[in-house]
């Protein structure tokens, strides 16, 4: 199997700004490409920033932080991750956006490299599609915020070939998670289990009357949970988990899956959770 040592990273928002720095913490050479400048340098500024965390914190040498950042080259240019081995794409979660993005990448890397999509939501398979080596194309599914969660599904699409499959699967290893084989099914594995499971938590709310407080006790002591879930959906965002929720019913048709009313009232109200300081508790 080929060894990475280049990895691009498109798009350095929330997950890609995460998945660049766990790329130059590993020692790759990274190359960040955002659509403007400024914000290459926001999410660099971000990064550097974490890492100087770090090191307050006796977790890195001074030295090694430096020679992090410094391994993280930004641009623009799409034509500069041409020498990738390895290219990590973590733009919006819009399938034109990522068809557009592969169909250009599929021309500019080399034959033998690999390209993976960190999308949630979207079919690795369709997105593979957009290229002319759809065997070449797996998804790599970081956790939010990508340096902290150890999991990363490791997603085989279709035709994905097996050298590509365990080269992703081996840099998941690389970057300090806990990598797992899935194949590509909507809402890959955990989603799929979380998501119906969260709307089931929340319906619960209204059919035994229970309060936020008593549902999150009730979740953490009686089922070893080890944080209740209406803590978790305020932690991921009323918007997001509202999003997913309609991405797998819209796939599945399982209603479970729908996002129960509640949580629509609530987005609709702004009450995103942590994010807006109040979702189903309050956060000053
Ligand atoms: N946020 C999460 O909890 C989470 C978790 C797992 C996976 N994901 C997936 O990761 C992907 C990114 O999500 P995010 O939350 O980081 O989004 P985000 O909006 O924070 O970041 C997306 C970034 O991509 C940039 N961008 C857009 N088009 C681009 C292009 N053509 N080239 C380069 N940059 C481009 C934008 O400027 C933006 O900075 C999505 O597919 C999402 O589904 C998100």
């Amino acid at each position: 199997m080929t060894e990475v040592r280049t990895v691009g990273v498109v798009g350095l928002g929330a997950m890609g700004a995460g998945i660049a720095q766990l790329c130059v913490e590993a020692g790759l050479e990274t190359i960040g490409r955002e659509v403007t400048a400024e914000l290459g340098e926001t999410a660099k500024g971000r990064i550097a920033h974490f890492l100087a965390r770090k090191v307050e914190k006796g977790q890195l040498d001074g030295q090694e932080r430096n020679a992090a950042v410094e391994r993280l080259r930004l641009t623009t240019e799409l034509s500069d991750l041409a020498g990738c081995d390895v290219v990590i794409e973590a733009i919006v979660e819009e399938l034109g956006a990522k068809l557009e993005l592969f169909g250009e990448l599929d021309w500019i890397v080399a034959p033998d490299a690999m390209l993976a999509t960190n999308t949630s939501a979207l079919s690795v398979t369709e997105i593979a599609a957009a290229t002319t080596r759809p065997e070449r194309v797996v998804g790599m599914h970081f956790f939010n915020p990508a340096p902290l969660m150890p999991l990363v599904e490791i997603v085989r699409a279709e035709l994905t070939a097996d050298e590509p499959f365990e080269r992703a699967y081996a840099l998941g290893e690389r970057l300090g998670k806990t990598p797992i084989r899935c194949h590509d099914t909507p809402g890959f594995v955990v989603n799929r289990v979380l998501i119906p499971l969260l709307n089931d938590c929340i319906r619960v709310l209204d059919e035994a009357r229970v309060s936020p407080e008593d549902l999150d006790a009730a979740l953490k002591h009686g089922a070893g949970w080890p944080m209740g879930p209406c803590t978790l959906v305020d932690l991921v965002g009323i918007d997001v988990h509202v999003h997913a929720s309609e991405a797998l019913y819209e796939k599945l048709r399982e209603p479970r899956m729908a996002p129960p009313p509640r949580l629509v009232r609530m987005l609709q109200a702004g009450k995103l959770g942590r994010k807006t300081g109040e979702g189903f508790y309050r956060y000053d």
